[in-house]
């Protein structure tokens, strides 16, 4: 009797236990970046790095790289994973939506560098396009490639398509007969990286290879049209490419922006009727302070706005020790912006871990301050 006694005892408690954890773990009701893991609905934490987010049927998609253990983990071994949730907090694991291969031929092979994965809905085609940043396996950083795929379900699998350079014999329209002809003319020259970069002069080295392509994002416009917004020329100058109407390919529009500015980490988003970007300095996986911009067309121009960050030096000095990914509108509130950040662990890539804090603006600028715990609430009576 005592045995069965203490037998429902146990059982009990086991249950209690089970229960308890069950009940912690779906009630996560804030971000909270004293404790920037951020576990998935299994408690795994996410592995979705360089993310990007959209938005749909009542559900957000977090799209990222998905890195190993170890130093090795910055190469890809997997590929793109996505997690969904209803309110940003709680994120349920929807697998990998593009794997790459073991095809050595291919250059998706296991081995090759997929970075900051970003996917938009088509509405004419139906189609959910995924670009990111593709560098091919034993090469480095020096392919610098953009890479495109494609689905009909928002979490694939996606059907990868091609990685390519950008615009091969096609000038940006924001860049004049003149400049041409002056580029073209420095190339052999020997000036240093920022009167090159000024110059456009390699621009003009890679105008029939094509562009290069490292850190990237994408934009989608409320007209429908959409954007790639990249790294180009040795990460020194940013351009902004109009995509072809499926979204699958570069139309042949495209403008410099900030010719020199090193802008990596581009993140987009719009407010009434104007675009702010978000970029980083160029310091690899090293924090370094944020910058932002302004522009009333997505093609320019832009107006540097400075440091976007409010705080201690040290915070504006580091970007609270991230480097930007995306900004999240959040749906249903109004001027509501969530600015999402890696915080890289290169010796052990796995590890990198995610930060969210609210988008803030003051004097027509956006700004950002460090909140250790936060909700949406935060948006409501702005
Ligand atoms: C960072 C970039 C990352 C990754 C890294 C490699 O500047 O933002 O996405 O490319 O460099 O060193």
């Amino acid at each position: 009797m005592i045995k069965l006694f203490k037998n429902l005892l146990l059982v009990g408690l086991v249950c209690f236990t089970v229960i308890a954890c069950a009940q912690k773990k779906s009630a996560i009701t804030e971000f909270d970046n004293e404790n920037p893991v951020f576990y998935d609905t299994d408690s795994v934490h996410i592995n979705a790095h360089g993310a990007g987010m959209l938005y749909v049927d009542d559900t957000y998609y977090w799209v990222g790289e998905h890195k190993v253990a170890g130093g090795r983990g910055n190469k890809s071994w997997v590929g793109v994973r996505m997690y969904s949730s209803k309110d940003l907090y709680n994120w349920k694991n929807e697998g990998v939506a593009l794997k790459v291969v073991k095809d050595t031929t291919s250059k998706l092979q296991e081995g090759s560098v997929i970075e900051r994965p970003k996917v938009i809905y088509n509405d004419k085609t139906g189609k959910y396009v995924m670009w990111f940043h593709h560098e091919l396996k034993g090469q480095g950083y020096d392919a610098a490639l953009t890479g495109v795929a494609v689905s009909d379900s928002v979490t694939g699998p996606y059907e990868y398509l091609d990685s390519f350079r950008m615009h091969p014999g096609v000038w940006p329209v924001n860049f004049n007969e003149e400049q041409q002809a002056w580029a073209k003319e420095l190339l052999n020259q020997d000036i240093g990286r920022k009167e090159a970069l000024e110059a456009g002069v390699y621009l003009a080295r890679d105008f029939e290879v094509g562009q290069m392509s490292r850190d990237m994002t994408l934009f989608k416009d409320d007209d429908g049209t959409a954007y790639h917004i990249t790294a180009s020329e040795e990460n020194g100058t940013l351009i902004i490419s109009k995509l072809a109407p499926d979204y699958l390919s570069l139309s042949d529009e495209y403008v410099r922006v900030f010719p020199g500015g090193n802008n990596e980490a581009p993140a987009i988003f719009k407010k009434d009727g104007k675009y702010y970007m978000f970029t980083s300095g160029l310091t690899g996986w090293d924090p370094n302070p944020a910058r932002s911009a302004v522009a009333e067309n997505m093609m320019g121009p832009w107006t540097a706005l400075g440091n976007p960050v409010r705080g201690t030096e040290e915070e504006r000095k580091t970007t609270f020790r991230t480097q930007s990914t995306h900004v999240i509108p959040v749906e249903g509130k109004k001027d509501a912006f969530i600015f999402v950040a890696d915080r890289w662990t290169p010796q052990d890539a796995i590890k990198g871990e995610y930060i969210f804090l609210p988008v803030e603006f003051e004097d027509g600028k956006p700004v950002l301050r460090w909140y250790p715990q936060w909700d949406l609430s935060f948006f409501d009576n702005k």
